[in-house]
């Protein structure tokens, strides 16, 4: 992906896309190598890099520092970088602010905001700004205090409703794309069908444009995954591994032998 056209286009063309939400240099350059389609600056780095219970903590200036660590890891690759909470509800002028400052210091190619007619006036003035918007719908992270906890959203008739006309609304304002989170396949589904922009889904089926995951999620760092996470790797086990030999080995004085040593 090098524009917003290209996840159109990959919808038009129905090819999937993939997004890894990775927060830091090395993991970034991985994901490009990969051929990962899109990297999101996600602010569940509040979660993964700063060991927070939520996202609500995380800040403008951290979301800065992790995606210009990012761009500078994976300097091809098209970045998203999510607007951390009360940095776009507060007002648009705060908003299209901190859009602009993430813009111009990270190098990043857009944003993401969460939730739908509630800052549909706030994604105009970014996208009327020149900044492309991602969407994020379903479970809404920021809210998750009002959502009351990490819930499969859009189960009754009425969230399902609320969650198709924000879709809608969001492409109308002219969101390039939506994530779609905690949400049943078949809604996933319909929204996908009746979208021109592609949806993006994490918990929401096979049937959305393209899937995103957490890098350290796929990648088994964590004891426990929630049931939509796919663990690629089982990391947190090979690196505990690796530092139990590590230790084992100095306290044996097997490290470091000869080919380890400047003579
Ligand atoms: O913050 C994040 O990583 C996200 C993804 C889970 C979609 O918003």
């Amino acid at each position: 992906m090098k524009t917003i056209n290209d996840f159109i286009k990959a919808k038009e063309e129905k090819r999937k896309i993939t997004m890894i939400s990775t927060y830091e240099y090395w993991s970034a350059k991985i994901c490009e190598e990969a051929g990962i389609d899109c990297i999101l600056v996600g602010d569940s780095a509040g979660n993964v890099i700063s060991g927070y219970e939520t996202t609500l903590p995380v800040t403008l200036d951290e979301m800065i520092y992790h995606a210009k660590a990012v761009r500078r890891g994976a300097p091809n690759t098209f970045i998203v970088v999510d607007m951390p909470f009360l940095s776009y509800q507060v007002s648009v002028e705060k908003a299209v602010e901190n859009a602009g400052k993430i813009m111009k210091e990270t190098g990043a190619n857009a944003v993401k905001i969460e939730g739908g007619e509630e800052i549909i006036s706030i994604a105009e003035k970014l996208i009327n700004s020149g900044i492309p918007v991602m969407g994020h719908l379903g479970l809404t992270p920021q809210s998750v205090h009002a959502l009351g906890g990490y819930k499969v959203q859009g189960k009754t008739q009425e969230q399902q409703k609320k969650i198709i006309k924000d879709a809608k609304m969001l492409e109308q304002t002219g969101v390039f794309s939506i994530v779609l989170e905690a949400v049943p396949s078949n809604l996933a589904k319909e929204i996908t069908e009746f979208l021109d922009i592609p949806t993006i889904g994490i918990g929401a089926g096979k049937y959305t444009d393209g899937q995103v995951l957490v890098f350290h999620d796929m990648l088994g760092f964590f004891d426990k995954s929630p049931k939509f996470v796919k663990r690629y790797l089982e990391g947190k086990k090979l690196f505990t591994e690796a530092l139990e030999k590590f230790k084992n080995e100095v306290n044996t004085g097997k490290f470091p032998s000869e080919e380890h040593i400047y003579q």
